[in-house]
C-alpha cells in the first residue's frame, strides 16, 4: 500500500473532526495542503475516502476501514515516541488517560496527587462511558483506561484498585426512605431511571436485576449520572447509581440511599490496558500510583 505517514496523520485528523478547516487548524497546515493530501491518497488507494452530503462530511466504508487503521498506528506512534522519550532519560511526557463519566468524581484528586510528585506531566484525559472506554482500548489510543467492567472480546491487563457500590437512590420524601430492608419484590414496584445503553452502570445494574430473577420496571433513559439525581430528585423515579457520584447529594441531604435488601452491588474499579502494550515508565509510575495509593487517598478525602 502506498500511504506516507503524513498522510495518515492528516487523515486522521479529518476523520475524527470530520471537518477540514478544524483539521487543518489542529496539524498547522493550510486547508488547501490538507485536501491535497486526502486527495492524494485517494488516488494512491484508488477509492474515495470521503463523501461530502450538503455541507457535512462523512467517511466512505473505505474511509472507516482506514480511519480504524490510521487510530492504531497512531496509537503506536504515541507510545514508541513515549519509550524513547523515557530512554532519553526523562521523567516527563504526556499521560493519556480515559475514565468512566462515573469514575471521573474521583479520579481528578488522583491525578492531582500524582502531578505533586511527577509536576512536569501533562494530562490527557477523556471522560466517556464504558462503550467510550472500549473503543479507546480498541484503538490502543491512550496509556490506560480506568473502567468499572473490563471487556471481555479484548484481551487486556487488568487490575482492580477501589471497591465499586452501586446503591438505589431516591428522594428523601420518598415512601421507601423511611424503611428498613427493603426487599426485592417491593423494589421491583418502582419505576427506574436508567443510564444509556452504552453504559458500564446499566450494565452492571440489568444483570444484577436478572440474577435476581427480579424484573426492573423502566422508565426514563438518561446519559449521565448528573441527569440521573436531578431526576431523582425531582422525584421522576428511583436510579441505580455508583456511590462515588453522590458525595454532595447526601451531604446537603437532596438523595438518600435506600436500605434495600440485597444491596450495594459490589463492583470494582479497574486499570485496564491492551494485553502486550508497552507501558512507558511515566504510565507504570501512574499505574503503581493509582493500585497503591488511590484508595487510601480517596478514602482520606472522604473523611475530611
Ligand atoms: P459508566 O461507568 O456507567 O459511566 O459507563 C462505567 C462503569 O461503571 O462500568
Amino acid at each position: 500500500m502506498n500511504v506516507t505517514l503524513r498522510q495518515l496523520r492528516v487523515f486522521e485528523a479529518v476523520g475524527r473532526l470530520k471537518n477540514y478547516t478544524r483539521a487543518a487548524e489542529e496539524l498547522h497546515l493550510s486547508q488547501p495542503a490538507v485536501s491535497m493530501q486526502i486527495k492524494q491518497l485517494e488516488s494512491n488507494l484508488g477509492l474515495a475516502l470521503f463523501e461530502q452530503v450538503g455541507k457535512k462530511i462523512f467517511l466512505t466504508q473505505a474511509g472507516h476501514e482506514m480511519y480504524q487503521t490510521s487510530r492504531v498506528i497512531d496509537g503506536q506512534l504515541y507510545e514508541t515516541e513515549q519509550v524513547l522519550e523515557d530512554l532519553k532519560g526523562f521523567r516527563k511526557g504526556r499521560l493519556i488517560i480515559a475514565v468512566a463519566s462515573t469514575a471521573n468524581y474521583f479520579a481528578p484528586k488522583l491525578y492531582a496527587a500524582f502531578k505533586e510528585k511527577y509536576a512536569a506531566v501533562t494530562l490527557n484525559l477523556d471522560v466517556t462511558n464504558r462503550e467510550g472506554l472500549v473503543s479507546h482500548l480498541e484503538s490502543n489510543d491512550t496509556d490506560m483506561v480506568i473502567m468499572g467492567l473490563p471487556p471481555e472480546r479484548i484481551e487486556v491487563q487488568s487490575q482492580a484498585f477501589l471497591e465499586n457500590p452501586l446503591v438505589v437512590i431516591a428522594p428523601p420524601e420518598h415512601p421507601l426512605a423511611a424503611e428498613k430492608s427493603i426487599s426485592m419484590e417491593r423494589l421491583q414496584e418502582e419505576s427506574f431511571i436508567m443510564r444509556e445503553p452504552g453504559s458500564g452502570t446499566r450494565i452492571a445494574m440489568e444483570r444484577f436485576f436478572a440474577e435476581q430473577g427480579a424484573d426492573l420496571a423502566t422508565g426514563m433513559e438518561m446519559s449521565s449520572n448528573e441527569a440521573i439525581k436531578q431526576a431523582v430528585q425531582a422525584g421522576l423515579g428511583l436510579g441505580i447509581v455508583s456511590l462515588h457520584t453522590l458525595e454532595m447529594e447526601l451531604e446537603t441531604k437532596r438523595l438518600v440511599v435506600l436500605d434495600v435488601e440485597a444491596f450495594p452491588i459490589l463492583r470494582h474499579w479497574y486499570i485496564v490496558y491492551r494485553q502486550g502494550k508497552r507501558l512507558s515508565p511515566l504510565a507504570d509510575a501512574f499505574k503503581e500510583f493509582v493500585l497503591n495509593e488511590a484508595a487510601g487517598l480517596l478514602q482520606q478525602s472522604m473523611d475530611e
